[in-house]
């Protein structure tokens, strides 16, 4: 077999189905439709919403930011998005199993691709989940303030946004041999928080997730409700400071609140009806989380003018609507309630991507393209302790000096060239395997709706900035050396010819 032949090598779809219905790899079918919105919901409401609409309505040194269009760049963005959700979900009602785009690909586009789409996810969770743990950090030290337990700066803060942003910071921490020590403690401590109950073994049942949604939507409905008689219409103007430029990066940037629309996709082994279940899930939850982010950008361009929101600190706008509220000079309890809400939404999040990362680590793992460590299962407590740990302490380390922008572009790409992949997926197995059963279909036809969602996430992606496509270029490529040193080599499919596609 020629090298191009085995970089291509697809797994049958059949054989991706008939393993999900093996004796002793059955998972239970419990969800219902509604479960699956909860939990799309759950996956999606975050940081996003909570963190970075600041710098989307705002900009920052390398782009301009939207202004009230704010609600536009989440219309936009909505877009992009539902384009890339028909197509995850034809593919989650026709291969309803659990590695989501990493599968997808690997029956679709061959070996490579999936390997390249698996790594890139890890950017996606683990690099996403950086973010969060930042954010919640922000808003856990807001919440504490709240009763005046303050902790010193240094503390609370990572080190690239002290050292280019907060001189005072840096000179108040202590120094080691002249360099200052500055950490993200409270980003660290619920990383490891998180990773040991996911170790220990958490029962992250549909009920549990059911009412941390329920608490993020009483939150976000009190912020809507509480600050609605503080809004002042004049704040809208001007409604786009900076025209389409400043609307599509702040699309951009907002992309990251709607991510986890796709992380449905991962549960379609345990819907009743996936057929069914799949698309209702993700794109009711899209549209859902739509309705919802546009309200929260009215509400919040409406509290702080666009030119008070350009003189705030970066780290006062990665707390937008805490800030937005203090600026409207609101009760301070009204502003413990949204910290205290958003501590919980950050916290479900996390759990959800820390939880799916060790997943697709399993699968990666069970095809051969990572060593079998990675799908290790702990003897007593039954959960895949390595990768748990090796997530978790690389997702803590990270989280102590990146900063939230930073992490959040980069989240972005990865997520993005994701996106472009299932969307070319959808198409190449419409042409390949056109009679195929399919639950649900994109509407259109084979080209027009996956070409516009490929376009979409190609034109969202230039928006972000030059540094992110480099990280994001050199994550790939240590990607492709490993894939060459390990993968290629140990590929289940090498071994086993008989699970190849046609
Ligand atoms: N969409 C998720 C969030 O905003 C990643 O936290």
């Amino acid at each position: 077999m020629s090298v191009v032949s085995q970089l291509l090598r697809r797994k049958s779809l059949d054989a991706l189905v008939a393993e999900t219905e093996e004796p002793g790899h059955r998972l239970k079918r419990a969800l219902g439709p509604w479960n699956v919105v909860a939990l799309g919901v759950g996956a999606i409401i975050g940081a996003g919403i909570f963190a970075t609409i600041g710098t989307a309505a705002a900009g920052d040194a390398s782009r301009p930011g939207a202004g009230p269009a704010l609600i536009l760049s989440f219309v936009l963005t909505a877009a992009v998005c539902g384009f890339t959700a028909l197509c995850y979900a034809e593919f989650a009602s026709m291969v309803p199993v659990a590695g989501s785009a990493y599968t997808y690909s690997y029956g679709t586009l061959g070996e490579l691709v999936a390997w390249i789409i698996g790594w890139d996810l890890m950017i996606e969770y683990a690099i996403g989940n950086v973010a969060v743990a930042i954010s919640w950090a922000n808003y856990f030290n807001t919440f504490l303030e709240g009763f005046g337990i303050r902790i010193p700066a240094w503390l609370a803060v990572d080190y690239q946004t002290a050292l280019s942003k907060m001189p005072n910071v840096v000179a108040a921490a202590p120094h080691v041999f002249g360099i200052p020590i500055i950490l993200n403690i409270f980003a660290v401590m619920i990383v490891t928080i998180i990773t040991i109950v996911l170790v220990w073994g958490i029962k992250e049942s549909a009920n549990f997730n059911f009412w941390m949604v329920v608490t993020k939507l009483l939150v976000l409905g009190f912020f809507v409700i509480v600050c609605f008689k503080y809004v002042k219409p004049a704040n809208w103007h001007p409604f786009a400071p900076n025209g389409f430029q400043g609307i599509a990066s702040g699309a951009a940037i907002v992309f990251f609140a709607y991510i986890g629309f796709d992380a449905v996709s991962t549960v379609a082994e345990e819907c009743r009806n996936p057929k069914r279940d799949m698309p209702i899930g993700i794109i009711g939850s899209l549209i859902l989380c739509t309705v919802i982010y546009a309200i929260i950008a009215a509400v919040f361009t409406g509290l702080i003018p666009y030119s008070a929101l350009t003189r705030t600190l970066s780290t006062e706008q990665a707390e937008p609507l805490t800030l937005a509220m203090r600026f409207a000079a609101m009760p301070n309890w009204m502003v413990g309630v949204v910290a205290f809400g958003s501590v919980v939404a950050h916290t479900a999040v996390l759990l959800v991507f820390q939880m799916g990362q060790p997943r697709i680590f399993f699968a990666m793992s069970r095809d051969g393209l990572l060593p079998p460590w990675f799908a290790k299962v702990h003897p007593r407590f039954k959960t895949p302790h390595v990768a748990t740990i090796i997530t978790g302490v690389f997702v803590g380390i990270a989280s102590l000096f990146s900063s939230l922008d930073e992490m959040v572009n980069l989240t972005n790409i990865g997520t993005l060239f994701a996106f472009l992949l299932v969307c070319i997926g959808i198409i190449i197995l419409r042409v390949r395997e056109p009679n195929r059963e399919r639950g649900f279909r994109v509407p259109g036809g084979t080209w027009m709706l996956p070409l516009m969602g490929a376009a979409s996430c190609v034109f969202l992606a230039r928006y972000l900035p030059r540094e992110s496509w480099w990280r994001f270029g050199i994550w790939l490529a240590i990607g492709i050396v490993v894939y060459f040193f390990y993968g290629y080599k140990h590929s289940r499919l090498r071994a086993h010819p008989e699970e190849r596609g046609r």
